[in-house]
């Protein structure tokens, strides 16, 4: 089964030789190598959602790679006359080899991969799961520590709504990662899904402080306060900005310690961070390419060669 709904969908080995994959792939997402692995094939790029990262790695990614890109949205399509998911992607199941799928709904990724013959990776699914984005959070964890076991990654912010951390969550306690969750009480991680982190074995602490829990980070993951899924404005009102990260908030923390963030900002994190070390969050939106090149060819069942030049 190739296509990757959640985290679910790759094993451990999986999820390593991606990463493996990926790591080779870098000089041609950079466009510095041409190699035209995907020539012929063509990928559906099916954003019922805003995004500007995945929906562009993605077709950078399909491009680098030799293949072509049906982009589609919401506006400007039959969606606006009222077609069903399931019969859109019915067209889509003839006019492209693999697709990609943002919705607002929890659960739609899901749907469209049990309503398609071809492969279907999630790009976020509503509050769900963003399984592509953790495999290039992943990639950033490894490029700056070359490990993920022992690792204490602190999450912050939208726990509650927060697919990016939701998916990255279960597969950082998979690899041995310990974790601290900092938000507001509304905001907390689902009960459901601590409890399923929790009966791994792995070791989990929740709190709401931002600023005592950075001198032990090795990881502090920034989310935004995610407007758009607040039922209402005056809940979002009470937590919009509560936590921000600066350049003065990393007088305490290791050396090593990276910021990383799936973006957009929109204001908690400080411009002033951007220039120090610890900032790697435009890194890590690059990541997207080579991981996303990755996952495209191991939807396609293309083997990427072991040598890339
Ligand atoms: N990280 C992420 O999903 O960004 P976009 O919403 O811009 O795709």
């Amino acid at each position: 089964m190739s296509d990757v709904v959640t985290m679910d969908d790759l094993s451990n080995e999986e999820i390593l030789s991606i990463l493996d994959d990926s790591k080779r792939l870098i000089p041609v997402a950079r466009g510095d190598v041409h190699l035209p692995l995907l020539e012929g094939k063509v990928l559906a790029n099916m954003f019922y959602e805003n995004s500007t990262r995945t929906r562009m790695s993605f077709e950078a990614a399909m491009k680098r790679l030799g293949g072509s890109v049906l982009n589609f949205t919401s506006v400007g399509t039959s969606v606006a006359k009222g077609e069903t998911l399931y019969d859109t992607m019915q067209m889509v199941d003839g006019y492209a080899d693999i697709a990609v799928i943002r919705h607002p709904r929890q659960g739609a990724a899901q749907y469209s991969a049990d309503a398609v013959d071809i492969p279907i990776l999630n790009a976020g699914d509503g509050a769900g799961n963003h399984p592509t984005q953790t495999m290039l959070d992943l990639f950033t964890i490894m490029e700056a520590h070359g490990k993920i076991e022992g690792l204490n990654v602190v999450l912050v912010g939208d726990l509650r709504y927060g697919r990016t951390v939701h998916s990255l969550s279960h597969a950082l306690i998979r690899f041995g990662a310990k974790l601290t969750l900092v938000s507001p009480e509304t905001l907390s991680m689902p009960e459901e899904i601590v409890r399923d982190l929790r009966s791994s074995g792995a070791e989990i602490s929740e709190n709401s402080d931002l600023s005592g829990s950075i001198p032990d980070a090795d990881v502090i993951y920034m989310t935004r306060i995610q407007k758009e899924r607040f039922p209402d404005e005056d809940e979002y009102a009470k937590v919009a900005g509560i936590y921000t990260l600066g350049s003065k908030d990393m007088h305490g923390a290791k050396d090593g310690m990276i910021v990383m963030h799936p973006l957009p900002r929109v204001g908690e994190l400080h411009p002033s961070l951007d220039s120090t070390p610890h900032a790697r969050y435009f890194q890590q939106a690059f990541n997207g390419v080579p991981t996303r090149m990755a996952l495209l060819c191991r939807g396609l069942g293309v083997t990427i060669p072991k040598e890339v030049k």
